[in-house]
């Protein structure tokens, strides 16, 4: 008999990704979503890029009732249901800590009564903070914050206590986190807790650490968008991607059909139970590169990125993915290529509305006191 697998937020960006993946993979899918408004729109309907054959729940991962129905006759659970904006997090704390934390304790709950063979949570590279980092000497450091006077001066790298300046090197699992957002605060309390109560019940659990992630799907109307997605909307649009701080800031881009990928062998390998994995891609961009590389993709290249020399208050300078261990204990090899990844987002966001808010979200961003 095909195994049944529910995803929570199965009908979101990744969620939908990875239910395509299982059915490809001979698996039975069902999703349980509450299809909330800012991902999904005002009408709430189940998405059209949705796969015909996953099995849409409607319901809130809050509530044990729709929990409970949803775990009927399930082999394996990917908690992915969350809310996901990390600046929205700063100010809509209650419902960031309902849906992420409380949502996570009542599927807990319900898991000890209809225990699983595997469960798998969506964890998030924000729990780092600042990625890792190693001194002139070579030596691995943990690093601070950078210090508002030193950023108002537009210095932007990071620094050790003699004041010399420090290299970022890929940031392994074994980096203590360093939280600095409630959307942080929760992916790591969803992991540990997953993690915790699966090994007390004896579920097989493993927590993935996501890097940003892109592709299509990707709700577009969520004015947290990442930032491959708002550079696109810009272009579109006929808009120079703007950039914060000098564009020289580090990150780890992976393909959602990667990310897919890395969570299917993550339940299917035993490996994996019990442990946490970076997801991404295994190499490393700066934000101007990355504006110039879309430019080029999209035949703008007339459209230079601008650099706006201003600081998003908690953006961290550079963390990218160190995902040797993914390697190792998952097989896991990412598959897609920066370039064609940046295509196929190009090419579906053309069929997209692709309203440019860019405008709208600074402003909001700087009423709230939140660029430097
Ligand atoms: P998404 O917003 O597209 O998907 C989340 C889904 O969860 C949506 O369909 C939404 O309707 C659903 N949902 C929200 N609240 C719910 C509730 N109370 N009950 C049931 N369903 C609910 O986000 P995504 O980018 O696909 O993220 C999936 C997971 O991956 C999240 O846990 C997120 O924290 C994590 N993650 C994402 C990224 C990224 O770059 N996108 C990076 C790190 C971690
Ligand atoms: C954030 C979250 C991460 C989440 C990701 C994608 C943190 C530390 N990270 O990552 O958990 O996985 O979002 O949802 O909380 N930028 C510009 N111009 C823009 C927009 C962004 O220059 O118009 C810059 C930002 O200042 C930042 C970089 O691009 O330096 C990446 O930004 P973004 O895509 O928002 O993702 P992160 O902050 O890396």
């Amino acid at each position: 008999m095909k195994q049944k697998i529910l995803i929570t937020g199965g009908a979101g960006f990744i969620g939908s990704h990875l239910a395509d993946e299982l059915l490809s993979q001979g698996y039975e899918v069902r999703a349980l979503d509450n299809l909330s408004e800012q991902v999904h729109g005002k009408d709430c309907v189940r998405p059209d890029y949705l796969h015909e054959d996953v099995e849409l729940m409607i319901g809130d991962v809050r509530n044990p009732e729709d929990v409970a129905r949803a775990l009927e006759g399930v082999d394996a659970v990917f908690h992915f249901a969350a809310m996901v904006g990390v600046g929205q997090s700063m100010y809509e704390i209650k419902e960031y800590t309902d849906v992420n934390n409380i949502g996570t304790a009542v599927l807990l709950e319900a898991l000890i009564k209809n225990p699983v063979k595997k469960l798998v949570v969506a964890s998030s590279m924000s729990i780092y903070g600042e990625g890792m980092y190693k001194n002139p000497a070579g030596e691995m450091t943990v690093v601070n914050e950078r210090g508002l006077e030193q950023l108002k001066a537009a210095d932007w790298e990071l620094y050790d206590a003699q004041g010399q300046q420090l290299q970022p090197i890929a940031t392994p699992e074994t980096k203590t986190p360093c939280l600095s957002s409630v959307y942080a605060l929760s992916k790591y309390d969803q992991e540990r807790l997953c993690l915790m109560v699966g090994r007390a019940y004896n579920i097989p659990t493993v927590a993935m650490r996501f890097f940003n992630v892109y592709g299509t799907r990707q709700a577009l109307s969520n004015p947290y968008t990442g930032v491959l997605a708002i550079f696109a909307s810009r272009l579109l649009n006929n808009n120079s991607p703007m950039i914060f701080e000098d564009g020289h800031q580090q990150r780890d881009f992976v393909h959602v059909r990667d990310v897919a990928l890395a969570c299917r062998l993550a339940m299917e390998k035993e490996e994996a139970n019990g442990e946490v994995f970076n997801v991404g891609s295994g190499n490393n961009y700066t934000i101007r590169e990355i504006g110039e590389r879309l430019a080029t993709v999209m035949d703008k290249t007339h459209l230079l990125p601008e650099i706006t020399g201003k600081y998003r208050v908690g953006d961290i300078r550079h963390c990218y993915a160190d995902i040797t261990k993914a390697k190792e204990k998952l097989g896991f090899y990412p598959q897609v290529e920066f370039n064609s990844g940046l295509e196929e987002l190009a090419n579906w966001l053309e069929g997209q509305i692709a309203y440019d808010r860019v405008n709208e979200a600074s402003a909001e961003l700087a009423a709230r006191g939140l660029t430097v």
